[in-house]
């Protein structure tokens, strides 16, 4: 009788576990929310940008950087206006609408105000 008490303590200690881990799982999630996105974006710059923009450079025209100073300049105010030149592409710089997502989009319109925000570091 003994074994079997102790193997119902032990089986019950498994179940708690087990349920306490997976009613976890979804708070874990939320709290990782705003980070997902944060990642995304920038692996949408590595992948379409940072040929051109590099550490938040512009190897074409160093004139319009995405340093905070330079955006400020040249009128873009906010992550919207980071995302309208992405949408429409300006002179040399393409046009991602048709290869980004909305959500890729908005996501790399933040990241890169973000990285200007502080500095490129
Ligand atoms: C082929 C090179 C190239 C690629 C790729 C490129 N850009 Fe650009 N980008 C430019 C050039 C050139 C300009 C300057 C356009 C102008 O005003 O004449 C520019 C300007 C900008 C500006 C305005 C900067 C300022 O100070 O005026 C932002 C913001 C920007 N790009 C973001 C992005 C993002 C985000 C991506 C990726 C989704 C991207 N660019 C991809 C070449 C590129």
């Amino acid at each position: 009788m003994r074994i079997v008490k102790l193997w119902i303590t032990v089986l019950s200690t498994c179940v708690f576990l087990l349920g306490n881990a997976s009613a976890s799982l979804p708070k874990l999630q939320e709290e990782g929310e705003p980070k997902a996105s944060t990642d995304l974006g920038a692996k949408v710059f590595e992948e379409n940008c940072a040929g051109c923009h590099e550490g938040g450079e512009n190897i074409i025209d160093e004139k319009k950087s995405l340093k905070k100073e330079a955006l400020l300049e040249n009128g873009f105010e906010s992550p919207q206006d980071v995302q309208q030149i992405v949408i429409s592409g300006k002179s040399i710089m393409p046009s991602f609408e048709e290869i980004l997502t909305q959500e890729e989009i908005l996501a790399v319109a933040e990241y890169v105000w973000t990285q200007a925000e502080n500095d490129w570091r």
